[in-house]
């Protein structure tokens, strides 16, 4: 079974993802951590969380892309850096990247088919792009308060004084829409629901209440 899963950063999708990869023995790619390790890289040889759209600057980024052995990316905190996911949301922009990363996509889709009939990826552009013909889809969102909250607990701040606390909610709030308003508004392969995904609101859900909604979908989906 082919498993499309698309939604905003830190609505829940990664979560939902393993899960489901557990419990139904497919494998799982994380198709944001090839544009994350592509920034990563670009950071590390330019210095810079910016990047500009000139065809130079592509080509760097290209340069950057043919030193990276995409197999097995270890999951590391520089890689889950704020100014990383960010630099990853701006880089993903490009269509010429895109391209590239898309290739490293169908690759894991074709093996993944190969070995075990079926593999789940999720990122932006999964159900509508790089798996328009998946067996079922799910959309996953939560309002940004949520996803700001989720991070701020997520990160351990919870000792914090209450004037911290306040300024650290802010700014992942404010990290957290600039991000929707990227992955949303660009051009190349913006997030967008696939008109047959299931939306799942995971505000007020509890991780294992979001798989169990999931798991009666796609047991439905299969009889
Ligand atoms: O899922 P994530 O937060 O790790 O993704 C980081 C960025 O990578 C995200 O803001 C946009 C980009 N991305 C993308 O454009 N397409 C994907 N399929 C996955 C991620």
């Amino acid at each position: 079974m082919i498993i499309a899963i698309d939604g905003t950063a830190g609505s829940g999708k990664g979560t939902l993802s393993k899960r489901l990869s557990k419990r139904l023995n497919l494998p799982y790619l994380d198709t944001g951590i090839l544009y994350r390790k592509v920034a990563l890289e670009f950071f590390k040889a330019e210095k810079k969380t910016t990047i500009n759209f000139d065809n130079e600057t592509v080509e760097r980024v290209i340069k950057v892309i043919r030193t990276i052995n995409f197999t097995n990316i270890e999951d590391t905190n520089s890689l889950r850096d704020d100014k990383i996911g960010l630099l990853a949301s701006e880089i993903s922009k490009i269509k010429a990247i895109r391209n590239i990363l898309n290739l490293k996509q169908t690759q894991f889709v074709e093996d993944s088919i190969k070995l075990k009939e079926g593999c789940i990826l999720d990122g932006r552009d999964i159900g509508t792009i790089i798996l328009p013909n998946a067996d079922i889809k799910f959309f996953i969102t939560a309002s940004p308060e949520v996803r700001a909250k989720r991070k701020l607990k997520e990160e351990g701040r919870a000792n914090l004084q209450p004037h911290e606390q306040n300024c650290m909610f802010n700014d992942y709030l404010l990290k957290i829409n600039q991000r929707d308003e990227n992955d949303f508004n660009r051009e190349n392969s913006p997030l967008k629901k696939a008109i047959d995904a299931y939306e799942i609101d995971t505000s007020l859900l509890t991780p294992k209440e979001v798989e169990e909604i999931a798991i009666n979908k796609i047991y439905k989906k299969k009889t």
